[in-house]
């Protein structure tokens, strides 16, 4: 696809990808056919007390995406509010995914409180594909934690740095 096929809108896509999964590659994935380009935007979550630092999970995320060859991707990471972060960024639109019937309150709710924030913001949600309707990063974590087998779920990558992680920690 050209830049001329696409709107020259940029897409902020935020979460804490502690891990991301492939459910994550296919909002990024379809997103990307979307918008002119869409910036990645790994959250310095202090309250989810994530395994994996910020510069790991901004590391796997950039590796993804060279994988895929997907040129109008770019990852970054930030701290403190998402629609401050925009701003620096001079965007105004917010993606995220959909994955369950429950997802759909919570969305309302932070899209709603962004919205006050700065008024000039929408979100735009994604319906995430149905095989990666279920799956979580914490979900991922705890499959990985009791051996389970989580390959299907996420890339190589993020897999044997989740169990060599997870073998660290124990
Ligand atoms: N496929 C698979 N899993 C998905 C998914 C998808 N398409 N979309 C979300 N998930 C998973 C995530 O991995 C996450 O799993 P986990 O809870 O097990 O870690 C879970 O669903 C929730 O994801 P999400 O709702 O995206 O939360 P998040 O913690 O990843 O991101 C932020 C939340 C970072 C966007 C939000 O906290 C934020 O904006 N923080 C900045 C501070 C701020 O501005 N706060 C006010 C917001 S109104």
């Amino acid at each position: 696809m050209t830049d001329n096929d696409r709107n020259g809108k940029i897409g902020v896509y935020p979460g804490t990808f502690d891990p991301a999964t492939y459910g994550h590659i296919d909002i990024i994935t379809r997103a990307s056919n979307i918008f002119g380009k869409i910036i990645v935007a790994v959250a310095d979550n202090p309250y989810k007390n994530p395994i994996f630092t910020i510069e790991e999970r901004v590391g796997f995320l950039k590796k993804i995406v060279e994988d895929l060859n997907i040129d109008n991707v770019e990852i970054d990471s930030f701290s403190g509010l998402l629609v401050n972060y925009l701003r620096t960024k001079n965007a105004n639109i917010i993606i995220r995914g959909l994955r369950v019937f429950t997802d759909f309150d919570y969305e309302v709710a932070i899209a709603s409180m962004n919205k006050k924030l700065s008024p000039n913001i929408e979100t735009v949600l994604l319906m995430t594909s149905e095989k990666y309707s279920f799956i979580s990063s914490s979900l991922i974590k705890e499959v990985a934690g009791l051996g389970g087998c989580i390959k299907g779920y996420a890339p190589d990558i993020v897999i044997n740095a989740l169990v060599e992680k997870l073998q660290k920690n124990k």
